[in-house]
């Protein structure tokens, strides 16, 4: 039963530096990494497009025009691979601009921190409930289930306020999140919920309220916008997105899903070599060969 607005935008903040991955990320952004071969950013429109968005809103920064070129027509590309009747390949390159999904770019002049990247987008947004993806989480759905932003929508629609996915961690990674305490709140079967009560930024182990962390999707109530832009500097000096969100909570509630499928950190060279291997392992054409290369390496 839905009971609450359709969620049709979404903000991709592509706006951060991506040090960790210096000297890769110098002169192109890190969202344009590849898994395989897609670019990250792709992978999160992708997923946003599956969950019903339409309105794609990219927060970018110096050395982000590749991301606006990789959805744009490429029509040099294009007509060669038409001349050569590779036809398959102008299929794949088509595809990534559905006549139906809009993209609008904003910049953001200074990267003082996620919570700031999003406010960036506020006049696109307007008083509509939205969607955040932060690309360098990629999000894997269930083998078979739903895609993370389909869960969070259909979750959303029936719960309104706003949504938060949510994964355990390990005590020792606590620091690297937002960690979110709550209640369990009454749903579908299968479907875990929280009614969140605190939230707090990268706490250390013996602070953490919870081991329940925040991954990069998040579905926002229009009310935050307000929140961000009042709220004082936060953890390393940044304007956070999770302080915003805690200053909406004493208003308004929000919600944390424990989400069904598998969160890879690509902002970190380990979890990108994680999704490197994994995606690669399910991937259509060369997934066999390389699961018998890898059984073939000496370790
Ligand atoms: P991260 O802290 O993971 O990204 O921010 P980063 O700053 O690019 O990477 P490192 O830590 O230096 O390696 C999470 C997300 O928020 C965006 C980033 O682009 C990333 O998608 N972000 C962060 C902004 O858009 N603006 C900011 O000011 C900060």
């Amino acid at each position: 039963m839905q009971k609450n607005k359709p969620v049709k935008t979404a903000v991709f903040p592509v706006a951060g530096l991506g040090t960790r991955f210096l000297p890769a990320t110098k002169a192109q952004p890190k969202e344009m990494l590849p898994i395989v071969d897609k670019p990250l950013i792709q992978y999160a429109v992708e997923e946003a497009y599956a969950a019903g968005v339409r309105h794609m809103i990219f927060v970018t920064g110096r050395n982000k025009r590749a991301i606006e070129d990789h959805f744009d027509t490429a029509y040099e590309l294009e007509s060669e691979l038409e001349a050569n009747q590779k036809l398959d390949l102008l299929a794949l390159v088509r595809s990534l601009q559905p006549d139906d999904m809009n993209l609008s770019f904003v910049r953001q002049p200074r990267s003082l921190g996620l919570g700031h990247a999003v406010l960036c987008a506020e006049h696109l947004v307007g008083d509509e409930p939205f969607a955040v993806l932060l690309a360098d989480d990629l999000m894997a759905g269930p083998a078979g289930g739903l895609p993370v932003l389909t869960q969070m929508v259909q979750a959303f629609e029936r719960l309104g306020g706003s949504l938060l996915a949510v994964q355990e961690v390990p005590l020792d990674q606590v620091r690297r999140y937002g960690i979110v305490v709550g209640d369990p709140v009454d749903g579908p079967r299968n479907e875990r919920v929280l009614k969140v009560r605190a939230m707090v930024e990268k706490p250390s182990p013996e602070t953490a309220p919870s081991r329940m962390g925040v991954a990069g999707r998040y579905i926002l109530a229009p009310g935050v916008f307000e929140q961000i832009r009042n709220q004082p500097r936060g953890v390393g000096g940044e304007i956070q997105l999770t302080d915003g969100i805690a200053r909406l909570m004493r208003t308004q509630p929000v919600y944390a899903l424990q989400y069904e499928g598998k969160r890879y950190d690509c902002g970190s060279k380990e979890g990108f070599l994680q999704a490197t291997v994994e995606l690669a392992l399910k991937h259509p054409e060369v997934g066999e060969d390389f699961r018998r290369y890898l059984q073939g390496l000496k370790f």
